[in-house]
């Protein structure tokens, strides 16, 4: 799915507190499903890329920041399939920097906070950060007791019999060990065990794994520890928890300790001075990186006096003597194998690269964005050259780059490895799927060509109708339980008129069309069963009364979101108020139109687009036929509950543009 989200500059509030609930619910679910069931819906790079938006949104609305925030857990709530486990010293996470100058601040900032020190100086370490997930050890008279996932920092769970198969990690100590100890440190696969293991699912017809990190998430909660025995697990030990007596003074100390004791560290760990020598280590580590044989996505930089670290002490969610230097957006080299076209709900054709799968920070990436033709043929948004002009052909060897965004995109092309006769890509003129005129429409405002090109087949268009009847059921739309993208592929796909949904009021007339047939039964077919059938319908007629602002939404008028159709709502009260005066305005003249274009927050484009809309006989046909089915509820009953208010006419909108 493309992101195709306004950027963050230019939410409003209202929107921003959407989507911040949205988020909050969207990320928690995922999180259960990643940690709790182990079936991720989403690739790591699209997770991140919500909590990346989640937090954007957030610096930008502080006040907006909620009590179930994603960027209030340290980790994921632990499942209940492993025995909870306490620990006795929280595991925390670390503060984020992503700049050099960030990383300078970071080093001021622990001067500042440490105020005159005698020696003045004071020494950091540098270490990868381990893109693997996080482990307690515990020994007690030096036998491993108990080993525990990080869970949600204070409990995790008991993967003590599953790391008991993991031979690097020592399962008993030397002499000299403290009674009690946590040593705690990342547990990862290797990147070559993982091709390994990819190759052989391969070779046996197999799904793939996502990535080494989940990989190894996957392989250490399993239930069974044999399965974990037959995967390779490797461990870094880095960090401590509870400990009975101290073996050293230093951050460095207790890691030579821990290397000392029969643990895995780190060899690229250094002790340093500056900020200088810290971003110069960062830089040594980043540049190898691609020969590293784990995944890191940056470099921890940690004071290394135990007692400074103790002065300076934690934030709520992090110590402050620490802090992870992430490295930027990834980037890899492949092979662009061909494009696709993809045909959206506006009629949008959007170029796809597929590629020779390669790994882009630890995510096998086989598609990435191309944005419009004129991106591959190398020009930006205002008609300038991007790339130096150099387009973009199918055969080449190009750069994927996977940042915080949603979905891959290719940054550049290696002209000297283009193959002779390559030829420029063309893009299609007509549509992939109905083949209709695709046209790039001409700004009547800024008389420029649209970057994007749509197909001009509205309805006709199987991927555009399906694309709308997905946004119908969607979640901010009329929200049909049991009514996702699958089953509305199929709805549309059936050729019986006892099941077929072609348009939306279509989804209300399937249960009598259902119980007039004899033959065609839903609940004969696989995967719907008497139960789901009667959810399902259960759900539909729960429907038959729906917000006017849901509505409107859902009929997938260009440029209306959410925020615009509550603002429609609002205006104009009833669906009969409002499906009159579209129609009236589409003169673009006269007291409707005004009337439309005088609403604050509706701008010409707007106008301009529900109009149309309301233009053509095929959507009237269907808006009508619609309305046979559902009530929309008006937006002044609604009000009249909790306050009695004067009928507001429709001819004067509620909220006037100055
Ligand atoms: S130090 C008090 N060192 O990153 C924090 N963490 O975002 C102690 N990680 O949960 C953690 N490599 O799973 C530390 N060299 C490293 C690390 C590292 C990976 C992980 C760890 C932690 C997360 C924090």
């Amino acid at each position: 799915m493309l992101n195709e989200k306004k950027p963050v500059e230019q939410l409003t509030e209202t929107e921003a507190a959407e989507e911040l609930a949205f988020l909050a619910s969207e990320l928690a679910r995922h999180d259960a499903l990643y940690h709790g069931q182990d079936a991720p819906e989403i690739s790591d790079a699209d997770y991140d890329a919500l909590k990346r938006r989640n937090d954007l949104i957030e610096d930008r609305f502080p006040a907006l920041i909620r009590e179930d925030s994603p960027s209030r857990k340290v980790g994921a709530a632990p499942s209940l399939t492993f025995q909870p486990v306490v620990h006795a010293r929280p595991m925390l996470s670390l503060d984020n920097t992503f700049s050099d100058e960030d990383a300078r601040d970071f080093v001021a900032g622990v001067y500042r906070f440490l105020g005159k020190l005698p020696d003045h100086s004071i020494a950091f370490t540098a270490e990868p950060k381990i893109d693997g997930l996080s482990m307690s050890l515990r020994y007690e008279n030096r036998r491993l007791v108990t080993a525990a996932t990080r869970g949600d920092g204070t409990t995790g769970e008991n993967v003590t019999a599953n790391i008991r198969t993991i031979r690097m990690i020592p399962q008993t100590l030397p002499a000299d060990a403290p009674d009690v100890v946590e040593v705690r440190g990342e547990i990862y696969m290797a990147k070559s065990d993982f091709a390994a293991l990819n190759a052989e699912m391969a070779a046996q017809g197999r799904p793939l794994y996502v990535n080494p990190r989940n990989t190894a998430s996957g392989s250490l909660r399993q239930l069974d520890a044999k399965v974990t025995a037959s995967r390779k697990l490797r461990f870094f030990a880095y960090a401590w928890g509870e400990i009975s007596a101290m073996p050293a003074e230093t951050q460095f100390g207790m890691v030579e300790t821990f290397k000392a004791w029969g643990f895995p560290v780190n060899p690229l760990m250094q002790r340093l001075s500056s900020a200088d020598e810290l971003l110069q280590h960062y830089h040594h580590i980043e540049r190898e990186r691609p020969d590293l044989d784990y995944d890191i996505d940056g470099v921890v930089y940690k004071v290394d006096r135990l007692d400074l670290q103790a002065r300076l002490g934690f934030r709520s969610r992090s110590p402050r003597w620490a802090t992870a230097h992430k490295f930027p957006a990834e980037q890899a080299f492949t092979r662009l194998k061909g494009i696709d076209i993809q045909v959206g709900r506006t009629g949008a054709l959007t170029p796809v690269a597929r590629l020779e799968p390669i790994t882009v920070g630890g995510v096998v990436v086989t598609n990435a964005t191309l944005h419009n033709e004129d991106y591959i043929r190398g020009i930006g948004n205002s008609g300038e050259p991007i790339r130096e002009g150099r387009d973009i052909r199918i055969g080449d060897m190009v750069i994927v780059q996977r940042a915080g965004d949603v979905i891959p995109q290719i940054v550049d092309v290696v002209m000297d490895e283009r193959a002779e006769g390559a030829e420029p890509y063309r893009f299609p003129a007509t549509c992939p799927v109905c083949g209709s005129h695709a046209v790039r429409d001409i700004n009547e405002k800024t008389g420029k060509v649209d970057a994007v090109r749509r197909c001009t087949g509205g309805f006709v268009c199987r991927a555009q109708a399906v694309e709308h009847l997905k946004h119908f059921v969607s979640r901010h739309a009329f929200d049909i339980e049991g009514l996702g993208s699958k089953q509305i592929e199929f709805f549309f796909e059936a050729e019986d008129s006892a099941m077929q949904i072609r348009t939306a009021p279509e989804i209300f007339t399937l249960k009598r069309r259902q119980q007039k047939s004899e033959l065609t039964k839903l609940e004969n077919i696989d995967g719907f069963g008497k139960v789901s059938v009667e959810k399902l319908f259960e759900a539909i007629e729960k429907r038959r009364t729906i917000a006017l602002h849901r509505f409107i939404y859902a009929l997938g008028i260009r440029h209306v979101g959410e925020t615009t159709a509550k603002l429609l709502a609002r205006s104009y009260g009833s669906y009969d108020h409002f499906g009159e005066a579209m129609v009236e305005a589409g003169s673009l003249a006269g007291d409707a139109w005004n009337e439309l274009n005088s609403i604050e927050g509706i701008g010409e484009v707007v106008a301009r687009a529900i109009v149309e809309f309301y233009k053509e006989p095929r959507n009237l046909k269907v808006v009508s036929a619609l309305l046979e089915e559902v009530r929309p509820e008006s937006a002044e009953s609604r009000l009249r509950r909790t306050a009695p208010s004067p009928a507001r006419r429709w001819s004067s909108p509620g909220r006037l543009k100055k």
